[in-house]
């Protein structure tokens, strides 16, 4: 049974996301978002991905080509290169494609109850699709977002020292996702920082196009970390929707900040205080936050599945 939407900003950890979500043979469609990069070049990178995995039967859908509020910020290319996929392939793919807000809305309201929605960039196009259906936390099984820096472990944000990418992308829009009451999963740089995958197992998943788009980031991970390996953020949100038990879950409301110095930054209920004024987090929904996880599990599942194994 297809039941799963991926929205991707796609860049290269996304691309190994997109290839879980393709082996759990239950993905129906692909909705993208600027992000990583300008949603032409995402639209285009969705397209390429799955034409260089054989698979015409998913289809893609365009989404926010910018924030609700702020102005988008605009990628110099030096993590994932200028194309946003390691700048390894011509890209012969076109970046039109059916609306994505609709896409999504439509589907939720066919099989209420039976979607998720994994989001892999900004949440943007959640959140236009929110405003276009105010029942969509109703309609939607689940959401599983990769995005958020609570400072567990050490990991604060990865855009600013408060911030990290996908949110601060689009923060207003994430303020208005979390204060919905969507069944919602939220898999934060706590979380995937720590796995880490080196080019020996990205070597070991034997699929040539997800290594040769990562081996322009392994460059850049060589230069300025002194070790060839990438951290597979988005991958995770996919691995727990096959295997929440490998994760350690922590509910609360989640709220963000949408101005000043701490811009993007994901606050929690924190147990022995609370990390804002109380009357913020007050009346809020409260969502699944993943702040641990056996990583040993994680990694041997993706490595399983990246082989065709079914874990
Ligand atoms: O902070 C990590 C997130 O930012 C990932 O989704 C990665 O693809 C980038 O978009
Ligand atoms: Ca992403």
């Amino acid at each position: 049974m297809r039941d799963l939407i991926l929205d991707t900003d796609i860049g290269v950890d996304d691309a190994y996301a997109l290839r879980l979500a393709l082996l759990t043979g239950r993905l129906l469609g692909v909705t993208t978002t600027y992000g990583n990069e300008s949603i032409d070049k995402t639209t285009k990178n969705a397209k390429l991905s799955l034409r260089k995995w054989q698979c015409q039967d998913v289809g893609v859908c365009r989404g926010a080509s910018q924030p609700l509020v702020k102005p988008r910020i605009i990628s110099d290319g030096h993590i994932f290169g200028q194309d946003g996929l390691g700048d390894h392939y011509e890209n012969p793919e076109t970046p039109d494609a059916p609306d994505a807000i609709s896409y999504i809305v439509n589907c939720a309201r066919e099989r209420p109850g039976e979607i998720t929605l994994a989001t892999i960039g900004p949440l943007t196009n959640l959140a236009l699709a929110l405003n276009l259906e105010p029942r969509l936390p109703s309609l939607l099984r689940q959401v599983i977002s990769m995005g958020g820096a609570f400072g567990k472990n050490g990991h604060t944000g990865n855009m600013t020292h408060f911030a990290e990418f996908n949110i601060y992308c689009d923060p207003h829009a994430a303020e208005q996702v979390f204060a919905a009451p969507f069944n919602h999963v939220l898999i934060p740089i706590d979380m995937t920082h720590d796995v880490i995958i080196d080019e020996q197992e990205m070597k070991a998943y034997q699929d040539d196009f997800l290594y040769n788009i990562s081996l322009f980031y392994l460059d850049f991970s060589e230069k300025y970390e002194k070790f060839r390996g990438m951290c597979v953020h988005d991958a995770l949100t996919l691995v727990y929707f096959e295997h929440p038990e490998f994760f350690e879950e922590t509910r609360t409301p989640i709220a963000v900040s949408t101005a000043g110095i701490t811009l993007g930054q994901t606050h929690r209920r924190l147990s022995s205080y609370q990390s804002i004024p109380d009357d913020v987090m007050r009346g809020r929904p409260e969502h699944t936050v993943i702040l641990n996880g056996d990583v040993k599990a994680i990694k041997e599942f993706m490595l399983e599945r990246m082989l065709g194994g079914k874990a």
